[in-house]
Formats: C-alpha cells, sequence, structure tokens
C-alpha cells in the first residue's frame, strides 16, 4: 500500500524484540499514524537467530549481513539493536544509505560516536530517534510539565537513581557489556546514559560534575557461545571486567540546581529501581519506574509539613490515552518502547523530529565521558555542550 514504510530490524536480542513488538503494536494504540510499518528484514550474527525470529514475527527475509539491508533500496527505517561498539559504524552508514533510524542508547562508546551518528542523520536529512524510553512514560511527562509550570518553585535540589542487579550474580557470563572495545563504560552507558537524559529532560543542561566509579566483580567466566541478554556461565574461562559497575556522581545544573546520581548493574536486592526525586522551593515530585503510573507530589502554600499526595497516571497526562481507558490502570516497559515508536514514525512521515533524538545521545555521551575524566582526575569537570 501507498503508506507502507518497510522497516528493518538489525540485532535481536532483548531489544531487537522489543522493537519489532512496538511496530506490530504501533498502529493498534495510535491508528492514525500515517505510515504503516512492515517488517522487512531482520539482520543477525548469531546463526539461526535471524530466521527463527522471522518466523515468530513475520518479517519477509533475513540478512546475517547488516551491509545488505543497508543496501536494500526498499528498507525505509531501521532499528539499530546490536551492541555499543556497532552503534556508530551501522548508525552511520544507515543514515548515509538514506535510511531513517531508531538506535538504541547509548549511540556508541564515546561521545564522538555519537556526535559522528547525529551528524550522519543530519547530513543525510534523515529522521533519528534515540531509546531514552523513560521520558516516554506518561507520569514522567506530567512531572516534567509540573516542574516547568513553576509549581514546585524554583528547583533547588534532585536525585536520579538506577540502581540494578542485572549483574550482581557472579556466575554471570563476561559478554560484550563488560569489555571496553564493545560496551564501552559499562553501567555508565548502560543506565547512567538513560538518568543523564532524564535528567536534562526535567531540568535543562548539566553544567558540571564531579564522579566515582568502581568495579565491585572485577572477573567473570567467559560464556560457551552466543548470548543474549544477561546469560550465565559458570565453569566458564574466568576473564577481567573491563568497565565500570558504579558510578556516583554529584552534579550541578546550568540552572543552579544541584544533584545526585548513582548508578549501579550490582546492586544485590535492586531490580529496576530506577526513578529520581526533584525539589523545589515551594514543592516536590518523586517517580519510581517500578511504579511506573504514579507520582508523588508536594504542593501547596505550607512549606513545612506539607502534605504528599499520590496522583494516578491517566487519559490527561502524556501518551497515556492511547493504552488505557481511565487512570491507574498500569502500563509496563514495552508501551513506552511503543511510544518511542510512535514518535518516531511519526517524525519519518511529518519530516520533522519528535522525542529523544542523536543530539539527546550525543548530550548524554558528553555528561559520561565527563564522569570518566572526573574519575580519573579526581576533580569538577565541566560537561561540553
Ligand atoms: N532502552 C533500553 O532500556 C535498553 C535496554 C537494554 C538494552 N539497550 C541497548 O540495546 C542494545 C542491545 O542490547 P540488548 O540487551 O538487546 O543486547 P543483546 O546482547 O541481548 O542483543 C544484541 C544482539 O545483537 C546481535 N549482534 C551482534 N553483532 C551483530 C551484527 N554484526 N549484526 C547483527 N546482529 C548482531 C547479537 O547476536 C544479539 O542478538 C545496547 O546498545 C543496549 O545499550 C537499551
Amino acid at each position: 500500500m501507498e503508506n507502507d514504510l518497510n522497516v528493518a530490524v538489525v540485532g535481536f536480542g532483548w531489544m531487537g524484540r522489543v522493537h519489532a513488538q512496538a511496530y506490530s503494536r504501533v498502529l493498534h494504540h495510535f491508528p492514525d499514524l500515517p505510515v504503516r510499518p512492515r517488517l522487512r528484514t531482520v539482520s543477525e550474527d548469531v546463526p539461526g537467530r535471524a530466521e527463527a525470529a522471522a518466523a515468530q514475527y513475520g518479517f519477509a527475509g533475513t540478512a546475517r549481513d547488516w551491509r545488505e539491508v543497508a543496501a536494500d533500496p526498499a528498507v525505509r527505517a531501521v532499528s539499530i539493536t546490536t551492541p555499543n561498539f556497532l552503534h556508530r559504524e551501522i548508525g552511520v552508514a544507515m543514515a548515509e544509505a538514506g535510511k531513517h533510524i531508531w538506535i538504541e542508547k547509548p549511540v556508541g562508546l564515546t561521545t564522538a560516536d555519537a556526535r559522528a551518528v547525529a551528524d550522519a542523520v543530519e547530513k543525510a536529512g534523515v529522521q533519528g530517534a534515540v531509546g531514552f524510553n523513560y521520558r516516554n512514560a506518561p507520569a514522567v511527562e506530567t512531572a516534567r510539565a509540573l516542574i516547568a509550570s513553576g509549581e514546585l518553585g524554583t528547583v533547588t535540589h534532585v536525585r536520579f537513581r538506577f540502581l540494578s542487579d542485572y549483574a550482581a550474580h557472579p556466575d554471570g557470563a563476561l559478554t560484550w557489556r563488560y569489555e571496553r572495545e564493545r560496551g564501552g563504560s559499562g553501567v555508565l552507558g548502560d543506565l547512567a546514559s538513560h538518568g543523564v537524559d532524564l535528567a536534562r529532560h526535567l531540568l535543562g543542561d548539566i553544567a558540571s560534575l564531579v564522579a566515582d566509579t568502581a568495579v565491585f566483580l572485577p572477573e567473570r567466566a567467559r560464556p560457551a557461545g552466543a548470548t543474549a541478554g544477561h546469560t550465565r556461565a559458570a565453569g566458564g574461562a574466568m576473564g577481567p571486567v573491563e568497565n565500570e559497575d558504579h558510578v556516583s556522581c554529584l552534579l550541578r545544573f546550568a540552572s543552579g540546581a544541584r544533584g545526585v546520581l548513582e548508578a549501579c548493574r550490582v546492586s544485590v536486592g535492586e531490580q529496576n529501581n530506577y526513578g529520581f526525586e526533584v525539589h523545589g522551593t515551594k514543592g516536590a515530585v518523586s517517580w519510581d519506574f517500578r511504579r511506573m503510573g504514579e507520582l508523588r507530589v508536594s504542593r501547596g502554600t505550607a512549606y513545612q509539613d506539607q502534605p504528599v499526595t499520590t496522583l494516578y497516571a491517566g487519559p490527561g497526562d502524556g501518551d497515556y490515552a492511547a493504552f488505557q481507558p481511565g487512570a491507574a490502570n498500569s502500563m509496563g516497559y514495552d508501551d513506552l518502547k511503543v511510544i518511542e515508536c510512535h514518535r518516531f514514525l511519526r517524525s519519518v512521515a511529518d519530516g520533522t523530529p519528535y522525542g529523544a533524538g542523536p543530539r539527546d545521545a550525543v548530550a548524554s555521551a558528553a555528561a559520561l565521558d565527563a564522569m570518566l575524566e572526573s574519575a580519573r582526575s579526581g576533580t569538577w569537570v565541566a560537561v561540553a555542550p
């Protein structure tokens, strides 16, 4: 059909699957979207994985080498859901081939990688969306509006936490995530990148920071075969963990607000403990990903002993109405990706970017690079704009 848009997914691990599901569901939730995504090609490095994905999700074809996708004139948009070290090469090549790209965070290993992708997208005149999905949560959108309205007064101090146990098991395999060349800066790219994006989305640019990093599990077992997600590898030969398990950081925002950001991948007892607390001179707002539809808000004129109330996200908040008819029906992680998919495809249809894009990835990466430099030097570091 005229408005069909052929899409491809490169890398079919956890995120490849989530992107494919989002393309399949997006019209269920956003029927007015002027383009209809068609699953044309899935590309995978692991033999058999693309074929299995095609059989399960209905991709028309498979490719062992992502360059076949770049060379296929029928493919208009590409999800890049490979490990971090491939983001730059594939992202730049797809943009240069005229494909719109929906690329996972952190967009490469460094600021230079993210900038190369952003430059290529802009030069080619294609659309670029980046997987900073937490900003898509309807309650987060409402928190942002609340902060911007001034109802909380001037924001003074904030805390962002991204704590997880996905790497806490001592038998967790030494996958690409733990290598500097393929995974980059460990939990910084994995989780702190999301924290920085949320912080910027809610509060504006970070001016400077001071950070400390640590590796708490210095060795892991090498996997015996292909991996996806967080595979176990008990008994394998041990190898060194090359990148960060933990980062703690003090932030100074351009606005003058002060902040704390902590991210950890080996926090026993913490499962997706992601969220923020924002304090202003008149009120406060906090959010926890595990209770994604709730905001805790304190507002009024009491200053001291001011009550805290729970707001349940409902049809007036962000894109909530595309999923549920009334407040306090739970949404899930995958719904955030459907929202991201919608924004990406609307960008393609309208020729106007909506949602997080490659320049947001550059800004996030600049803060991560500043954290690494600060951890090395032990000093405050300006975050280059
Ligand atoms: N937005 C989020 O919340 C979120 C969550 C998890 C991961 N991510 C990001 O998504 C990306 C992928 O993470 P994941 O958890 O899905 O990893 P994963 O290891 O589960 O999947 C990566 C897949 O890419 C494949 N691959 C490797 N080299 C390839 C190549 N040359 N061509 C095609 N396929 C290739 C692997 O075989 C694997 O199937 C990472 O950049 C990660 O930071 C984002």
